[in-house]
Parts: C-alpha cells; sequence; structure tokens
C-alpha cells in the first residue's frame, strides 16, 4: 500500500515538473545530505504546527532525489515522527525535547515529505503526514 501512495505521489510530481525520464537517485538514508533533509523538513514541520507537541525524527524510511532542470535537485522522502515533550510554542530547539516513551507515545507521524535544494538551500515544497494513534493512547481521566 505504502509502494502504492508513494507511487502516485512521484507520479504527480512527475507531472508537475513534466520532465521526461529525469533519473531518481536512491541516496544512501545515512548520508549527511539526507538527515539535513530530513531535519529541515522536521523543522518545517513544526513550524506549521498550531497546537499539540513538536515532533522529532525518528527514522528515514526511504530517499528518492531528482535532479531539477535549474541544477538543484529535488528530495522525496518517506520519514516518521515521533511526539515529544514540547509544547509546539515551547522555544526549546526539538533536538533538546524529550521524546514521549513508548507507553505515553500518543501520535507518530509517518510522512511524505518533497524538499528542493538549489544552491544549497533546503525548502518544502510539499508534505503529507499521516497521524497514527500509539499502541496506548491517552484516555481522558475521570476524576470523582
Ligand atoms: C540544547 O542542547 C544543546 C546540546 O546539548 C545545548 O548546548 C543547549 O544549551 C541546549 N539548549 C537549550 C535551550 O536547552
Amino acid at each position: 500500500m505504502r509502494a502504492v501512495g508513494i507511487a502516485v505521489f512521484l507520479g504527480l510530481l512527475a507531472g508537475a515538473w513534466s520532465q521526461v525520464a529525469s533519473p531518481v537517485l536512491r541516496p544512501d538514508c545515512d548520508s549527511p545530505e539526507v538527515e539535513e533533509a530530513a531535519l529541515a523538513a522536521q523543522d518545517y514541520m513544526n513550524s506549521q504546527l498550531t497546537h499539540g507537541y513538536k515532533y522529532a525524527l525518528n527514522q528515514i524510511d526511504e530517499v528518492k532525489t531528482i535532479p531539477r532542470p535549474d541544477g538543484g535537485e529535488n528530495y522525496v522522502v518517506e520519514m516518521d515522527l515521533l511526539e515529544t515533550k514540547c509544547h509546539v510554542l515551547d522555544p526549546m530547539p526539538v533536538a533538546n525535547c524529550t521524546v514521549r516513551p513508548r507507553q505515553e507515545t500518543k501520535v507518530e507521524a509517518d510522512c511524505d515529505v518533497v524538499l528542493s535544494k538549489v544552491g544549497g538551500v533546503l525548502s518544502v515544497v510539499a508534505y503529507k503526514c499521516k497521524s497514527e494513534p500509539g499502541m496506548c493512547p491517552q484516555k481522558s481521566k475521570i476524576t470523582v
């Protein structure tokens, strides 16, 4: 199912760029460039949140890079993030935030992100996330 989602997503992108047979590269998920892109995506997505808690990058699942006509490249990153204990309004950098322990983890976000890198500058072009309830969703406590 995931593969289909990505294929559709890439298909849409390919259409938007009107690129014919541009080579898709699969860089190493652990490379510094990929990590930099994933962290830029993490920061961007956190900046878009208006309520709740910040998310920290947990794992990069898949990366593709596609050359752009302007000499830059686009990154298509599939990554997952975990909810931290830092509120979105907390100025603490997310790198310093504690990820909620498994039992408390309310939300894990599975995201597909497209970034462009032109002249060394990364920008998020598009993203979509699927939030999944954690293993033990928080239940509201009834106090008598
Ligand atoms: C975040 O962590 C870094 C590295 O551990 C530390 O130098 C910095 O002071 C911390 N920032 C805050 C706001 O706690």
